[in-house]
This record gives structure tokens, C-alpha cells and sequence, in this order.
């Protein structure tokens, strides 16, 4: 059975004391109300060691929202996979499309990241997802299958159960505009359908698929009951610690 998860992605938002107390806040909430599915979330790379000290691993575990992809050296303000597994992380998010589109991330920098993260024992969260328009020109497939081939799909079978996918159709993020139940899920069957092409059925039933952008606890229910669905990647939400519980949630309905 492929684990059910939801992951909040604080992107660049929180002091370190606001994410502290938001951190606190979700452990406490969890621990006085079990959660039927992994919660982890993904803070800055400032929080990740005082945040690592405050939650009970049990409940909810913990990631970065990125890593440099090189090893160590001189490379001025960058945070390497081995100091993120340093401060307790057990989690990095890669290939967000605002590290593609802001920071200029090819997939070719993405799978330097993706294998450091893994060779320091870092479990990965990769995401994917197209612009709006490549969807009005009907390009998603294609889109989402060219990132996951240039990053992901040269890792072997042992490393790849250390990902997880999110799919997040870039039309959505922070938009408020949800992808609908009916795209998000033919999306991730796809996405299913290209992982078993390349692992094979059983490591791709196995694989954990997140959809991502507007997720809310309005939504999150619908979503989740879909076959293909295996959680949310949470931005905005996730700041809110009872809006990230209400999204949690949804995996008891
Ligand atoms: P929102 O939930 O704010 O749309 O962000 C989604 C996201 O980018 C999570 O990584």
C-alpha cells in the first residue's frame, strides 16, 4: 500500500520564531488528533533545525524546500543535501516550478540536486506540472513526462522508492484556482502510467503521487477521493495551522 501523505510547503514565509510557534502548533494539534496519512512539513532552510526540535517524528515529519547541487566547496549562500540531513530533515522538495521559473532550474541542475539529496539520505518530493499555456495547447502530458525524464527517470529502482511525486499544474499555485478533481486525477494516472513504463506496475502502485496548487480544506476531500490521488503538497494553506488540519482531515472522510 503506497503511503498517504500530506506536505506543507511554507515556500518564503514565517520569522524564525512565527515558524517555530506554527511548527509547535500543527505537532500538538496532530498529537491530540492522529492523523490517518504522513503530514511532514517543508520549511527555509533557517527554521529546519529548531523545527526539528519541536515535533514529535512520530506525527509529523520534516523537510527543506530545496538544496544546492553541489556537494560542498564554494558556492556562497548555498545549503548543501548533507547540512539539510544535518539538522534532522528527512525530506527536501525539488523541481518546484518557482525554483524552474525564478531561479532558472533545467532539469539537468534538478538531477544533480535530486541524486546529492539521495545520497545523503534525504527522501525526495519532486515535482512537476505545466504552465497554462501548454495546457490550452494540450501539452501537459508531454510537458510533465519531459521533467520527469530529465531529472528523475535515470534513477534506479532501490533510489526510487525514495520519491515521492507532486504534480502541480502551475495555473494553480497560489491562483486559488484548483485544478478539478477529474484533471488532477487523470493527470496522476497518467503519471502512473509513465512510472510503471519505467519501473514497472508494481513499483509504480507503490509510488506516492501528491497533487498540488490551491489545495484547501474545502476541496481536499474531492480530491483525495480520487483513485490516483495520494495527498496534497499545501502551499498557502499550510501557514494556517487549523486550515493544514482541515486538509489532513480529509483523508478520514
Ligand atoms: P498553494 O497551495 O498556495 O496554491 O501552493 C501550492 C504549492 O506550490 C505547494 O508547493
Amino acid at each position: 500500500m503506497r503511503k498517504k501523505i500530506v506536505a506543507g510547503n511554507w515556500k518564503m514565509n514565517e520569522n524564525l520564531q512565527e515558524g517555530v510557534a506554527l511548527a509547535k502548533e500543527i505537532n500538538e494539534t496532530l498529537k491530540a488528533d492522529k492523523p490517518n496519512c504522513g503530514v511532514i512539513i517543508c520549511t527555509p532552510f533557517i527554521h529546519l533545525a529548531s523545527v526539528a526540535q519541536v515535533l514529535d517524528r512520530n506525527v509529523v515529519e520534516l523537510g527543506a524546500e530545496n538544496c544546492a547541487d553541489k556537494e560542498k566547496g564554494a558556492y556562497t549562500g548555498e545549503v548543501s543535501a548533507a547540512m539539510v540531513k544535518s539538522t534532522g530533515a528527512q525530506y527536501v522538495i525539488l523541481g518546484h516550478s518557482e525554483r524552474r521559473q525564478y531561479y532558472h532550474e533545467t532539469p539537468e541542475i534538478l538531477k544533480e540536486k535530486v541524486q546529492l539529496a539521495l545520497a545523503n539520505g534525504l527522501k525526495v518530493i519532486f515535482c512537476c506540472g505545466e504552465t497554462l499555456d501548454e495546457r490550452e495547447a494540450n501539452k501537459q502530458n508531454e510537458v510533465v513526462k519531459a521533467e520527469l525524464d530529465g531529472s528523475v527517470f535515470n534513477l534506479s529502482a532501490e533510489e526510487w522508492k525514495n520519491i515521492v511525486l507532486a504534480y502541480e499544474p502551475i495555473w494553480a499555485i497560489g491562483t486559488g484556482k484548483t485544478a478539478t478533481s477529474d484533471q488532477a486525477e487523470e493527470m496522476l494516472a497518467y503519471i502512473r502510467t509513465i512510472v510503471a513504463d519505467k519501473y514497472g506496475k508494481e513499483a509504480a502502485e507503490d509510488t506516492t503521487i501528491l497533487y498540488g496548487g490551491s489545495c484547501k480544506p474545502s476541496n481536499a476531500a474531492e480530491l483525495f477521493a480520487k483513485p490516483n490521488i495520494d495527498g496534497g503538497l499545501i502551499g498557502g494553506a499550510s501557514l494556517k495551522a487549523a486550515d493544514f488540519k482541515g486538509i489532513i482531515d480529509a483523508w478520514k472522510k
